[in-house]
Formats: structure tokens, C-alpha cells, sequence
């Protein structure tokens, strides 16, 4: 039996966790983490699918990968009875913009994405020059990592609550280790390639809201999800405030009904800061670490910034091939001997 330890409870960490036992079969998969389900930066994210290679400046054939292979499965259980329980279903709506831009990596992965005619231009406040429709995907936290944590559980999996200092501390009881650490990688063994781009939405009581729209020059977005409109869009990056700013509150609130003069009317039901876990690319990749007189198999997996979500299940599906390469390497050593 291999013994993988997943770290990290978050998107990253889930995804790769539930596809690592389809993959390997013989495994004993465990989750260690200090964070779970609310406490994680994965539980506040609006979730729509939306991979913007101007946030993740990764390899484009990698992030078209990744894209691809997260589409593929999120669509597939949007289309499914599970559905709802994962918290996956499409959205529709508007990007505005002044400045001309390329179409986006995704075009033709989404459905219908088209420009916007000039009536629904105008139908947007701020006569914006440019703009995109289409539908895509909204993947909400809250609802799929308790989903993939039943997945995770129901095929065997463990889970361990705590914090880990060190690599060092896992190194006698894995064969393997995958780091879905999130912004900590940054101190747990110092990728100063990491930094925190922070965000703070309202969450707000809108049902007529029913379109998303993006204001892709300022940042701000209104997105509905279900049961609450998410209004949002602040990047603060280098910030590692994780409390509420009323400064903030206030742009948003004058944002969002700039955006959508109708949440006027809307009720403020909760806040939420979070800080996006950015590294220039993200990191998926395997690392031999020598411990004392062990070599640890360490597969990376974290530092998806601004698309965590998007990329969450294409990127553990790369993280999940890494660990039978690793796997493997060991293989054809032993048969060599
Ligand atoms: C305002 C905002 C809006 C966003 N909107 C979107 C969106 O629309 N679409 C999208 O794709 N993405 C969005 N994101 C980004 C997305 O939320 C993140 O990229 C994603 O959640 C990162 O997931 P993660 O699993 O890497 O990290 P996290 O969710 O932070 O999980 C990290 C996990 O690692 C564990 N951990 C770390 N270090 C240790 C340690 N030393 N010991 C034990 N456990 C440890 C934690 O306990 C936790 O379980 C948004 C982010 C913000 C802030
Ligand atoms: C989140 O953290 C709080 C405070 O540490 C704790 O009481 C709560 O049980 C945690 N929630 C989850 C889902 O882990
Ligand atoms: C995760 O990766 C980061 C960056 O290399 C490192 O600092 C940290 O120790 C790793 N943590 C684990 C538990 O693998």
C-alpha cells in the first residue's frame, strides 16, 4: 500500500485528494489541514469559470490544459442530478471594457461567448466601448468542497486536523507528499514567489439579479449565486489584511450600484475577506526533497491566484499524473535493483 499525504483542505487540495484515489487505487490517501470547509480562501470565491492568463501568466497550452480538463468535468456534473449538492451550475452574462482586448483563452470553451451589440452595450451603466456575452460555469465552494469531502470520505479517506511546521514531519509516516498549501507555501519553506492579491465582496439579497457583469477595466463584478448576488472585484495585491475594511464596503457598495442600480434595493447579508494565493505561474510540479537520509516525493501543487477555482480540478488532474510519474520513478528503480 502507498501511503499520500494531501496537504491542504482547500480546492486544491480536495481535487487532488478525490482524483488521487481513482488514480491509485492502493493508496491510502489522507488530507491534513488546519482550515476546512469556511475557514478556507476556497469557501468564499464566487466560483464562475473564467481562466483570465492575465492573473495566472502561466504557459497559455498549460492554462488551455488545465482549462479544458476543469470544463470537461465541471460540466459534466452540472448536467448531472448531483448538480445542485456540488454547487455547479451555469451562469450567463456581461464583460464591459474600454480599452480593445484579445478574446479571452476560454472563448470556445464556454458556450455562446459572443460581443455584446451595442442595445445591450447601452443596456450596461457607464457606456462602455466593448464587451463580451456568454455562459459558463459557476462552481460554489460552499456547496462542492463539502460535496468532494463526502467523495473524498466515502472512498476511504482520511483526514487529520493539524498544522504542520515542517516537511520534515511527514517524511517517516508518506512515501508521497502533495502540497496544496495555498499563500502559506509561502512561509512553510519560503517560495518568496508567492503573494496575497486581496479581495472583499458583500454578499447581498438580490433574486432579480439573475446576469453576471464584469467592469473588466476597474475590476469591479456582480455575480448571482445561488441564494445571494456577490458583489466584489478588488485586487489588492501585497495586501495581507484578512479583516474587513469599511473603506471597502463603501467602494463596493458604490461599484455595485453604479453597475446595477437595482441593488439599490438589496440587503446586505454578509461580508467576507480573502486573499488569492498567487505565484507567477502557479506551481505544478514534482520535487525530490532530500530529508536527512530520505528523499521525499513532493508533488506541488498550489499558487493559482485569482482562478483557484477555475483551475482547481484541471490543475490537480496534472498534480494527480505527477504522482504516478513519481510513482512510477520508483517503480522501474526497484525492477532495475
Ligand atoms: C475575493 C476573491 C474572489 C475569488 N473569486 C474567484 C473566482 O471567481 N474564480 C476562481 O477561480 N477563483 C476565485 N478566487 C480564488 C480562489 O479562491 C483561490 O485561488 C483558491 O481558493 C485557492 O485554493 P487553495 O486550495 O490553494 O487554498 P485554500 O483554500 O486557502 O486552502 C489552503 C489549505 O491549506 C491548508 N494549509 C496551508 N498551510 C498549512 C499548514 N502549514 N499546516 C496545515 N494546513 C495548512 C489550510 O488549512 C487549507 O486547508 C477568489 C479569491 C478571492 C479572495
Ligand atoms: C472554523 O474556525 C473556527 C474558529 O477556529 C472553529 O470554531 C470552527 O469549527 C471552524 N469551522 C470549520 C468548518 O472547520
Ligand atoms: C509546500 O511547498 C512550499 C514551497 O516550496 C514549502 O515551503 C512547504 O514546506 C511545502 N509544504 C508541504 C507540507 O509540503
Amino acid at each position: 500500500m502507498v501511503k499520500i499525504a494531501v496537504v491542504g483542505a482547500g480546492i486544491l487540495g480536495l481535487s487532488s485528494a478525490v482524483q488521487i484515489q481513482a488514480a491509485v487505487p492502493n493508496a491510502r490517501v489522507t488530507v491534513i489541514a488546519d482550515k476546512f470547509a469556511k475557514n478556507t480562501t476556497s469557501d468564499g470565491a464566487a466560483g464562475v469559470f473564467r481562466p483570465t492568463l492575465d492573473l495566472i501568466k502561466a504557459d497559455p497550452e498549460l492554462v488551455r490544459q488545465w482549462s479544458q480538463d476543469g470544463w470537461d468535468f465541471y460540466s459534466s456534473v452540472a448536467k448531472s442530478s448531483d448538480s445542485a449538492e456540488a454547487g455547479i451550475h451555469l451562469i450567463s452574462g456581461f464583460q464591459v471594457f474600454n480599452q480593445p482586448r484579445e478574446r479571452p483563452i476560454y472563448h470556445d470553451i464556454v458556450y455562446h461567448f459572443r460581443d455584446m451589440t451595442p442595445q445591450e452595450l447601452q443596456h450596461i451603466p457607464g457606456n462602455f466601448r466593448y464587451g463580451w456575452f456568454c455562459t459558463t460555469l459557476c462552481i460554489e465552494s460552499r456547496w462542492f468542497l463539502p460535496w468532494l469531502m463526502r467523495k473524498f470520505r466515502l472512498n476511504g479517506g482520511q483526514v487529520e486536523h493539524r498544522t504542520l511546521h515542517s516537511l520534515a514531519e511527514l517524511a517517516d509516516t508518506y512515501d508521497l507528499v502533495v502540497n496544496c498549501s495555498g499563500l502559506r507555501a509561502k512561509t512553510l519553506v519560503n517560495d518568496h514567489k508567492m503573494y496575497p492579491a486581496r479581495g472583499q465582496m458583500l454578499r447581498v439579497e438580490a433574486p432579480w439579479q439573475t446576469h453576471f457583469i464584469y467592469d473588466l477595466d476597474s475590476g469591479p463584478y456582480i455575480i448571482p449565486c445561488a441564494g445571494n448576488v456577490v458583489v466584489g472585484g478588488q485586487r489588492q495585491v501585497g495586501n495581507f489584511n484578512p479583516e474587513k475594511d469599511p473603506k471597502d464596503t463603501q467602494n463596493l457598495w458604490e461599484w455595485g450600484t453604479q453597475l446595477s442600480p437595482s441593488l439599490k434595493s438589496a440587503k446586505l447579508l454578509w461580508e467576507w475577506v480573502g486573499l488569492r494565493p498567487h505565484r507567477d505561474p502557479p506551481r505544478v510540479e514534482m520535487e525530490l526533497l532530500k530529508l536527512g537520509s530520505r528523499l521525499l516525493k513532493v508533488i506541488h501543487n498550489y499558487g493559482q491566484g485569482a482562478n483557484g477555482i477555475t483551475l482547481g480540478w484541471g490543475c490537480s488532474k496534472h498534480a494527480t499524473r505527477l504522482v504516478l510519474e513519481a510513482l512510477s520513478l520508483e517503480k522501474t528503480k526497484s525492477s532495475k535493483l
